[in-house]
């Protein structure tokens, strides 16, 4: 391992540096985390279908080895997503043939809060407890606010309500965060304000908004000062929790994420088939210029959080990618395929001394 110092040493004084780990390779990075991160975040093993795949039968042994590893680690965990729109067991949403009633949902809402915490409470200092429920900007039609989900159609607003609920009654010591993406667009920003707006004036304790910060474009540095500003005048902590930075920022011209049919895609694919030392260098400069921006709103920003450890495993290998392709390399992390500090890293460790 090299020999810079340690990533979260250096950045103790303004925020916790975390990563998405899974019970498939927290060990492998075990060298890593305990170096350079100081909290984790199963990326998979805590949601619904993971943890309930049939009422009331809890299957903990794949969320069990990452707090393993985060007591090893001597870490608590920032826990992450059981009410989500996806990865969620279909039986969720039923009631035998019918759609199950709003209160049936609330409790098995209520349920499964109760059993992760029992589980889990004591060892995770932080809750994603709902996960984007608000509606994306390029959709027509629908709630003005939130997302038309198999929840939303179900329940309305009430489940976002019910989760944080029964987190609080179960989890009173964690803080009680909602996670979105798309979190920096001035429309979806405000969507995402009205809902945590509603929550608080309807008494639901909620500490917290979780920016994911996945950069498939190059990020607007104004907009994400503002979006900064605006989340935490609502009197929230804030954590950026699903950082990365896709090849595809550095080579895509238009300002949305790309997917496979999208004009332009098949453009990327081969843009991103060559990744350039210069296209490299790209990320690393906008991790640089983000650490920068998180620095100076240390006062409300309490962890960074990156969607991975290093290169060789990253969600982004499978994205986009339509079977027919090649795996799809996107380099969105800060450490490299074997385990090595991208130059960024050193340039984040000086910048913070
Ligand atoms: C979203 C979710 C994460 C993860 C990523 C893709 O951002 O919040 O849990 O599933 O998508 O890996």
């Amino acid at each position: 391992m090299s020999s810079i110092m340690s990533l979260a040493k250096a950045y103790e004084k303004y925020f916790k540096i975390g990563a998405a780990v899974s019970c498939r390779n927290v060990d492998g990075y075990y060298g890593l985390l305990e170096k350079h991160f100081n909290s984790i975040t199963p990326e998979n093993d805590m949601k619904y279908s993971e943890t309930e795949p049939q009422e009331g039968r809890f299957t903990f042994e794949n969320a069990d080895k990452v707090f393993d590893a985060a007591e090893r680690l001597g870490i608590k965990v920032r826990a992450h997503a059981p009410v989500w729109h996806n990865q969620t067991s279909p039986w969720v949403y039923k009631d035998g043939e019918k759609d199950a009633s709003p209160e049936l949902i609330y409790e098995r809402i209520d349920a499964h809060s109760k059993a992760l915490c029992e589980r889990y409470g004591g060892n995770v200092y932080a809750w994603d407890v709902v996960n984007e429920a608000a509606r994306d900007d390029d959709k027509e039609g629908g709630d003005p606010v939130y997302r038309d989900s198999e929840y939303f159609r179900l329940c309305g607003p009430g489940f976002i309500e019910a989760a944080f609920r029964s987190m609080d009654k179960y989890s009173p010591d964690a803080q009680l965060f909602y996670n979105d993406y798309g979190e920096c667009g001035p429309a979806k920003r405000e969507r995402i304000v009205s809902l945590i707006r509603r929550l608080k004036d309807r008494g639901c304790r909620v500490d917290g908004f979780g920016m994911q910060q996945h950069y498939f474009t190059e990020p607007d540095y104004d907009e994400l000062k503002r979006s900064i500003e605006t989340y935490a005048a609502l009197g929230l902590r804030l954590h950026i929790t699903e950082l990365d930075i896709s090849l595809m920022a550095a080579v895509n011209r238009s300002d949305r994420r790309l997917k496979p049919g999208d004009p332009g895609f098949d453009e990327y694919i081969r843009e991103v088939m060559d990744p350039t030392p210069e296209k490299l260098a790209k990320i690393n400069g906008i991790y640089v210029r983000l650490f920068e921006v998180y620095r100076s709103y240390s006062d409300v920003i309490d962890c960074v959080t990156t969607w991975g450890v290093a290169d060789d495993y990253t969600w982004l290998d499978f994205f986009g990618s339509d079977g027919s392709r090649p795996k799809i390399k996107q380099y969105p992390l800060l450490f490299d395929e074997r385990h090595q500090p991208k130059p960024c890293v050193e340039e984040l460790i000086r910048a913070a001394q």
